[in-house]
């Protein structure tokens, strides 16, 4: 028995975190589920969006799967996931976006990874009004230990998952300091790995590479805003946020999350497609090593999608599919 931490979130976090969970226990994962809340859904039970119990939940089992949880825009309580990541020091967010068989996208083929540094850069929390909110600043920090084992972990991934390529994603031309720290490490790690191909590439020349001749990336390693966004563009390469997992990965624990938020406009609905978390799902039994049981849903998913007939309306508009329906296909293809 494994104990797992899971976190409905918001909107339409529970139904696919409810989706995820009957999945992979279909696969055979003896998996003991430990509920723990955050997000808007927690503030009414424990007063704050991300309670002491959770992040002890997850710091003593170690392993969490996480529904999306709403971040009030401009106002209101600080994202919890950043929070999370933060407090448990979760300095890898790997983002993969892979092409299926069966699903209409821009790049067929198309199978590349963003590891994004997730604990510091413009998202470290320092924000200020100056006079009477005339201005505003908003700190970066990038400490050079952070620059230099996100650049390992990226190096060490290519190498470990047969990637053949690293490409440092920076804005050292113009954020001398803050993203010239990030490049120096990038350089100074690619020398310890000469198997592994380098190269560095500006931001904004890159987001419009990405678009136009996604095939020359393999592994992109980057900051933290840069990180955020482009990984919801190379989600929309593939077959966008409904198929985009994360993993985001510490010493001391790792939640696996998809990249997409909690998707208000559809909450409710049962139109959700569950396939991101359900991906996600499949990262964290890879993780737990349970890999024949990763491999069953693995495989499972890619058949429903190949089918395309019993997949949610993002990915087909025709199949009035819903999550539950998407849920019960997978089933059946795992008996
Ligand atoms: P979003 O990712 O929730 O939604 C963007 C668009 O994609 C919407 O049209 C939505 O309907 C669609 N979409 C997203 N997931 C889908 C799915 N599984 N199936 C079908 N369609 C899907 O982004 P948005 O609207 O910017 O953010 C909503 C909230 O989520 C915000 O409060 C934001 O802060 C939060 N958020 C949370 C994240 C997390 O918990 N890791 C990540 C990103 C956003
Ligand atoms: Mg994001």
């Amino acid at each position: 028995m494994v104990r797992i931490t899971y976190i409905p979130g918001d909107g339409i976090g529970p139904s696919i975190i409810e989706s995820a969970r009957t999945v992979i226990d279909a696969s055979g994962a003896k998996i003991e589920w430990v509920e723990a809340h955050a997000g808007e859904s927690a503030m009414h039970t424990y007063g704050g969006p991300l309670p002491d119990a959770t992040l002890a939940s997850i710091s003593e089992t170690r392993v969490a799967l996480k529904g999306p949880c709403t971040t009030p825009v401009g106002l209101g309580f600080r994202s919890v996931n950043v929070a999370l990541r933060q407090e448990l020091d979760l300095y890898a967010n790997v983002r993969p976006a892979l092409a299926f068989d069966g699903v209409p996208c821009l790049y067929p083929g198309l199978d590349l990874v963003v590891i994004r540094e997730n604990t510091e850069g413009l998202y470290s929390n320092m924000e200020h009004w100056i006079g009477n909110r005339e201005a505003a600043i908003g700190i970066g920090v990038n400490t050079r230990s952070s620059m230099e084992r996100i650049c390992r972990f990226a190096f060490e991934y290519a190498r470990s998952h047969s990637r053949k390529k690293v490409t440092a994603v920076h804005k050292a031309n113009i954020l001398k300091k803050l993203s010239g720290l990030f490049l120096e490490e990038a350089r100074t790690t690619a020398a310890k790995y000469p198997d592994v191909a380098f190269e560095d590439r500006i931001i904004d020349a890159t987001a419009m590479q990405l678009v136009r001749m996604p095939f020359e990336f393999d592994v992109i390693v980057t900051t933290n805003l840069f990180g955020d966004i482009l990984s919801d563009l190379t989600a929309g390469l593939v077959g966008g946020l409904g198929l985009a997992p994360g993993a985001n990965l510490g010493e001391q624990a790792a939640i696996f999350e998809a990249v997409h938020g909690s998707a208000p406009d559809i909450a409710g609905k049962d139109i959700a497609n569950p396939g991101a978390v359900i991906l996600a799902g499949i990262m964290m039994l890879r993780h737990l090593g349970l890999l024949a049981e990763a491999d069953r849903v693995d495989i499972a998913l890619r058949q429903v999608l190949k089918d395309g007939k019993s997949v949610t309306r993002d990915l087909n508009p025709n199949t009035g599919v819903g999550t539950r329906a998407m849920t019960e296909a997978l089933l059946a293809q795992m008996r």
